[in-house]
């Protein structure tokens, strides 16, 4: 077994993304619908091996189209540390630690915030924050960043808890938009919807309250810029895409979802990823997106850097 990530481009990335090899991944226990140990444990050297090449696949795509790759190191015995976007949420330099609702996931935590200490230590990372105790909250798995609206998008409900938002809030100084997560299936936002670049909506409208999907509705405004997949899309898992200015990385879909993202202007690379749908993720659960800044953030380095290069002159 083996992974293998290609070198850095010399080029500027387009995006820095953390990621961790799947040597330790396995479905050992069940914290969602799609996990059922027992049927892993039929062919799991098959399964591993398999998922091993699938995750190549992906790093492969992504530092093709440009991305930086920031690794994380596996550890034996806890086989959900891959899912990288469940770390934390972060913004504009900003980490918010998640704090996990099950015990299994709670283990990965220390992993997660030496790897944080260790990008500070490079200044990459300006501050790290932790919830308080009695708050759930499962990173930027249940905290979406909607770059052409500037907030967040906070799920509730199956992971984290409602409370999180104010704190999301707090930190980073954004708007957050609590959204209800209503069924076990869809247990994380990152597998019910994805703001895309240019304002469109994808999302799988039944994994939401009624009163959520109004939301949802009213922020996004333009009906045109409503995505909603089918359930064969939603199960597949094909929301759970990487989305990079007009790239969009994610499981083979639709025709019909594919020709939807297409005619607005984007470009699908599909990357197969069933191993990963036996333990509930997919594209976007794989990455965690480092470089996201907001645009207040962006304009006042630009300005920094006006300053910087004037008082240098
Ligand atoms: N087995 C993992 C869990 O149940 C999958 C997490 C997928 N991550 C995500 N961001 N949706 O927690």
């Amino acid at each position: 077994m083996s992974v293998h990530v290609k070198p850095g481009h010399a080029m500027t990335p387009r995006a820095h993304i953390a990621v961790c090899p799947p040597h330790f991944f396995e479905v050992a226990y069940s914290i969602n619908p799609f996990m059922e140990p027992s049927r892993w444990e039929i062919d799991a050297t098959a399964y591993h091996e398999h998922a091993v090449q699938q995750w190549n696949k992906l790093t492969d795509t992504l530092a093709r189209l440009g991305v930086r790759l920031e690794l994380l190191q596996p550890h034996a015995g806890v086989p959900d540390l891959v899912f990288t976007a469940n770390a934390a949420v972060v913004l504009d330099q900003k980490v918010l630690l998640a704090r996990f609702k099950h015990k299994e996931r709670q283990a990965e935590e220390p992993y997660f915030r030496a790897f944080f200490e260790m990008l500070q230590s490079r200044g990459l990372v300006s501050e790290i924050a932790s919830l308080p105790q009695a708050i759930h909250q499962e990173g930027a798995g249940d905290c979406v960043w909607d770059p052409a609206r500037q907030m967040f998008w906070a799920g509730y409900g199956p992971r984290s808890d409602m409370g999180a938002a104010d704190y999301v809030r707090d930190f980073f100084g954004k708007p957050v938009v609590p959204v209800k997560l209503q069924t076990a299936q869809y247990y994380h936002l990152d597998v019910s919807m994805a703001p895309l670049t240019g304002g469109e909506m994808v999302y799988y409208p039944e994994a939401f309250s009624p009163a959520s999907v109004g939301q949802i509705q009213d922020h996004v405004g333009n009906p045109d810029n409503l995505i909603a997949v089918s359930a064969e899309d939603a199960a597949n898992l094909c929301v759970n895409a990487v989305n990079i200015e007009r790239d969009i990385i994610m499981a083979p879909c639709s025709n019909q979802l594919r020709g939807h993202l297409t005619e607005r202007g984007y470009q699908v690379h599909t990357v197969p990823l069933t191993e990963f749908w036996r333990s509930g993720g997919s594209a976007f659960c794989l990455t965690l997106r480092l470089d996201r800044y907001s645009d207040g953030f962006l304009s006042r380095q630009a300005k920094k850097t006006v300053l910087h290069s004037v008082e240098t002159a």
